[in-house]
């Protein structure tokens, strides 16, 4: 598939939804880190094309409150990379979304496949995690992926559908639900799906959405992740229905990170 060079704008502006580009910082940044997202902000409001998409950094948790103190909301929002199903209680080591928000967060990533994989997550617990942060009137970043396995048995569409079914609230809307489509095979390999299928697969996401979500479906979110870099990112976010990013390793260093936004940025 050949992607234009103005071809991400056109998905954009056609979509009519409005982009987000996520960081996942994962287990990284300590206080030193702090420069690279005000570095970040400071290049999005100097920039003269600005980027027409939002712009989002789920920092550690240590992180949060005092970036969301720092950094206006409204030029980089923060959010959250996990969040207990109960709002408080006895639950050593464990965080809410009420915390969260609390500090700063106006979105919660549920259902990585680090989460997943490492905590034994299932789609009930996802789902439980996603109701929790739309009780708190916070924005749930649904992950969903297939693995290398169940890809190599043609199982992706199923496995994706399946999770998607199971892991997404009922009262999911196109503010307080976005869902990342991250190929657990593509994260932090550097390998990423063909443009096809990232196609396919966001396609039978938006007619799932759709189908469940009548009013809403056509405009959620849903974004691209696993191995997202300044190189690909143009074209990845070309493609039909992908309507932005989840970005790990390249959203932690400043220069990437922007690259990548900077693929909403309008040409001249
Ligand atoms: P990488 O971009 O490092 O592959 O990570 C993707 C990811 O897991 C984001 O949530």
């Amino acid at each position: 598939m050949t992607i234009q060079a103005d071809a991400t704008q056109d998905n954009a502006s056609k979509s009519g939804i409005t982009p987000l580009v996520a960081g996942n910082w994962k287990m990284n940044g300590q206080r030193s880190s702090i420069t690279e997202v005000m570095a970040i902000r400071d290049a999005i409001l100097e920039a003269q094309n600005k980027p027409k998409t939002d712009v989002m950094i789920c920092p550690p948790a240590t992180l949060l409150m005092v970036l969301a103190e720092l950094i206006d909301n409204s030029v980089v929002a923060f959010g959250g990379q996990d969040c207990h199903i109960l709002e408080k209680g006895a639950h050593t080591g464990d965080i809410s979304a009420a915390m969260l928000k609390d500090a700063g967060a106006s979105a919660i990533i549920v259902g990585h496949s680090e989460r997943r994989e490492n905590h034994s997550e299932t789609d009930d617990i996802v789902l439980q995690k996603a109701q929790a942060v739309h009780n708190q009137g916070l924005m749930a970043i649904v992950c969903i992926g297939e693995t290398k396995g169940q890809r190599q048995a043609g199982l992706t569409i199923e496995v994706v559908s399946r999770q998607l079914a199971a892991s997404v609230p009922e009262g999911a809307t196109a503010k307080n639900t976005v869902i990342a489509y991250e190929p657990v095979w593509a994260i932090g390999t550097g390998l990423v799906p063909t443009l096809e299928d990232v196609a396919n697969v966001h396609k039978a996401i938006r007619k799932a959405l759709c189908e469940r979500f009548p009013a809403q479906g056509a405009n959620m979110r849903i974004l691209y992740g696993g191995s997202v870099n300044p190189t690909n990112a143009q074209d990845l976010m070309s493609v039909e229905n992908v309507n932005g990013a989840l970005v790990g390793g390249a959203s932690l260093k400043a220069t990437d990170f922007l690259q990548i936004i900077d693929v909403y940025a309008p040409s001249d």
